[in-house]
């Protein structure tokens, strides 16, 4: 007896998004098979090609249709798109999927080091990534992503450059090595409007925002001035850091910005000599806050220093040594993040 395509898609309802909390079928994911006698061609779109759960549904759905009466052969293709369906007040980003701000409330917690591996690591996964450098005052992404402050003080115009499969702009492009700026607050706003919608970033994903610490003027401004999808709580385990973190959060609360969790880092430090685990700040401190703030925990990073090295000399680790734990820890992070995108999207369109 043939398969048919009702067989065919009857069988695939059994795999469920576990963001979505729907089957495949019914959010749409699989596009009209191919059916060739005893061959079934089957692609299958999710909405991001950082899916922490590809693997499994692409295995998922080859099983469930070789178990089918009829199936000899079952070939199955992952794709993705990333839709954008809200509407905002805020002036959205020419070609931009989703905008995603990391920030803090405290200086010197991995903003930039967590944003600059995440885009990396969003791209390695197939995404279409940019990264905007929001720290007018203290640009860090330059040397971080290897593209170098002052890189485009002759160029008359600011403009993306491309490193590591990711499109970055910064203000330090085009700020000499070396020259201290004194901003004023209107300045800053102008810059900012001009890094979100002047520069010229092309179809993108994903564009993660690194904010400086703090409600400072660019936090405030890149809040205002752009429709943000949501935005990531840096906070390492002390308790400072983490009173910090709430901050943070009640300032996105009242810009009415999505928060999609927090992400602890420098979280343990693995001994590169005898691999012992030591909690220097305390450990898992993050995960309890996100919780008391009802927000989820979207991971922990070790505190690492061949991270810090590899963000000091211009290429992240994510890049330098992907198989690594560390850079693992970062990919499973990104993976979550996309999901947290995935997620507002599907909300929207139900809602549209
Ligand atoms: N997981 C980590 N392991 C080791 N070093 C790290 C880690 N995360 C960040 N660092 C190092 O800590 C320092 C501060 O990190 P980074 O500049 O990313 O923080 P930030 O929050 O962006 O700081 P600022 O508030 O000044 O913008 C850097 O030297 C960076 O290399
Ligand atoms: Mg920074």
């Amino acid at each position: 007896m043939a398969v048919t395509e009702q067989d065919i898609m009857k069988a695939l309802t059994a795999i469920e998004d576990p963001d979505l909390h729907r089957d495949i079928v019914a959010l749409g994911f699989v596009q009209t098979p191919e059916i060739l006698g005893d061959v079934v061609n089957v692609r299958i779109v999710l909405t991001t090609p950082a899916c922490p759960v590809r693997e499994t549904i692409e295995r998922d759905a080859r099983e469930l249709l070789l178990a089918l009466p009829g199936v000899r052969e079952a070939n199955v293709t992952m794709d993705a798109t990333v839709a954008q369906h809200r509407v905002s007040e805020r002036t959205p980003v020419n070609g931009v999927r989703h905008l995603i701000a990391i920030a803090s409330n405290k200086g010197g917690v991995g903003k930039s080091t967590v944003s600059a591996n995440l885009a990396v690591a969003l791209a390695s996964l197939g995404a279409r990534v940019g990264l905007l450098d929001a720290d007018i005052t203290g640009p860090n992404l330059p040397t971080m992503m290897g593209i170098g402050q002052g890189s485009q003080v002759e160029a008359g115009g600011l403009r993306v450059d491309e490193r590591h499969g990711v499109k970055v702009c910064s203000i330090g492009f085009v700020l000499p090595r070396g020259t201290p700026v004194v901003w004023r607050g209107p300045m800053i706003g102008t810059a900012v409007r001009q890094l979100l919608h002047d520069v010229d970033w092309g179809e993108l994903d994903y564009l993660l925002i690194d904010l400086p610490p703090g409600t400072s003027d660019a936090s405030m401004s890149m809040s205002m001035e752009a429709p943000i999808s949501g935005a990531v709580i840096v906070s390492t385990p002390q308790d400072i850091a983490l009173e910090d973190a709430a901050k943070a959060v009640g300032m996105f609360d009242k810009l009415n910005v999505p928060i999609f969790g927090v992400i602890e880092n420098m979280s343990y430090f693995v001994c590169p000599h005898c691999n012992e685990q030591t909690e220097i700040f305390g450990h898992g401190g993050a995960r309890a806050a996100a919780e008391d703030l009802g927000l989820e925990f979207l991971g922990e990073l070790p505190l690492d220093p061949a991270t810090r090295k590899a963000a000091d000399e211009g290429t992240p680790i994510v890049v330098l040594a992907p198989e690594s734990a560390q850079a693992q820890a970062f990919i499973e992070v990104a993976k979550k993040v996309a999901a947290r995108c995935s997620v507002l999207e599907y909300a929207a369109a139900v809602s549209a």
